[in-house]
């Protein structure tokens, strides 16, 4: 099932009305709107300058502290790493046209296992899901790269290049802010997880977000928080993430030249829950469809994780258990609540 083929053919039938199966009990809808958040800017060219690294730790432990989200500024880190903004205009261009293939090409993907490395689906979580979400996504693994890559689509033909030169570029800008994090967290860096995230857990979800005609009635994405270490989000022009600070939903406004990176799950464990994993949902809009890149990344999947020992003392307990990617993913298939998080399961 996608959602953009049944919208397809509700268009050549003349039906324009909203889907039943979209339609969120009246307690689940978005509500009005509350206003934006500025959120605090991590300023990766002047991590990288040692006079300035200092203020700009403080700046990331602030932000994750408080929002669990921050925007990093690349447009240095982009230059320096001679990854042209085209690289980024590029692979939005290119999931553009994948989710615009026509469906017998983009349905080949389609894979009801959640672990497969590449797998076109709908919605939040389909299997489990009472009403559905306004998303349809292509999930690409990327770890390790050079393998993932062959079993990505073919189509369009230079999606597989586009991609894995942003997922490389972009897996380089998460081990610099976990680098940043973790000394930010004054864990050793000879101690720290480096080594292991060079190899890690990785993955690229490319979202699209059709316009939708009755957007008070539904979401593209249910409150939820993320899995791993640090998401790192491409969002292009169209606004449409929220994110919970203070019991409010505040939206994100997309920054050009800028990614919006939050906390996951594993991170607030990591840091003994100094750093917060924090909701974040996605509203959609009756005008514009909105096309959206998230890279996921973690530990390699069989690691366990939790609290670092250096954050543990006798008046620091332990807040977490630790826990692994099997673990999640039983919690995934056990549980059809998805406003719930898997870390209050973990405390
Ligand atoms: C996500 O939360 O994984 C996606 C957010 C977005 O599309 O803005
Ligand atoms: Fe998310």
């Amino acid at each position: 099932y996608s959602l953009i083929e049944s919208l397809r053919q509700q268009r050549d039938r003349g039906i324009t009305r909203m889907p039943d199966r979209y339609i969120l009990p009246a307690s689940d809808r978005p509500g009005d709107d509350l206003g934006t958040v500025k959120l605090p800017v991590v300023d990766v060219g002047r991590l990288r300058d040692r006079s300035q690294r200092a203020s700009v730790l403080d700046t990331l432990d602030a932000a994750c502290r408080e929002y669990g989200f921050f925007q990093a500024s690349t447009l240095q880190k982009v230059v320096n790493h001679g990854v042209e903004r085209g690289v980024i205009n590029g692979l939005l261009d290119v999931a553009r046209q994948f989710f615009e293939l026509p469906v017998e090409r983009r349905g080949r993907y389609m894979s009801p296992d959640v672990r497969a490395p590449v797998r076109y689906g709908t919605s939040f979580n389909q299997a489990k899901d009472a009403v559905l979400f306004w998303r349809d996504f292509l999930k690409l693994a990327c770890q390790p790269l050079h393998a993932a890559v062959a079993s990505w689509p073919d189509e369009p033909a230079d999606l597989r290049e586009v991609a894995a030169r942003y997922a490389m570029a972009n897996h380089e800008l998460f081990m610099e802010l976990m680098e940043a994090a973790l000394e930010a967290l004054g864990i050793p860096r000879r101690r720290g997880l480096l080594g292991e995230l060079a190899v890690g857990y990785s993955q690229l979800m490319l979202n699209c977000y059709p316009a939708c005609p009755q957007p008070e009635l539904a979401l593209g994405l249910p409150p939820h928080s993320d899995y791993g270490l640090f998401t790192i989000l491409l969002q292009g022009q169209v606004e449409g993430l929220q994110v919970m600070h203070h019991g409010r939903w505040l939206t994100v406004d997309p920054v050009p030249g800028s990614f919006t990176v939050n906390v996951g799950d594993h991170l607030e464990i990591y840091s003994n829950g100094r750093y917060k994993s924090m909701l974040h949902r996605v509203r959609v809009n009756s005008t514009q469809p909105r096309i959206s890149v998230a890279s996921f990344h973690s530990v390699p999947v069989e690691r366990v994780i939790g609290p670092a020992p250096e954050l543990v003392n006798e008046g620091n307990p332990p807040q977490y258990m630790d826990t692994d990617y099997a673990t999640f993913l039983a919690y995934l298939a056990s549980t059809g609540v998805k406003h719930k998080s898997f870390l209050q399961s973990r405390k």
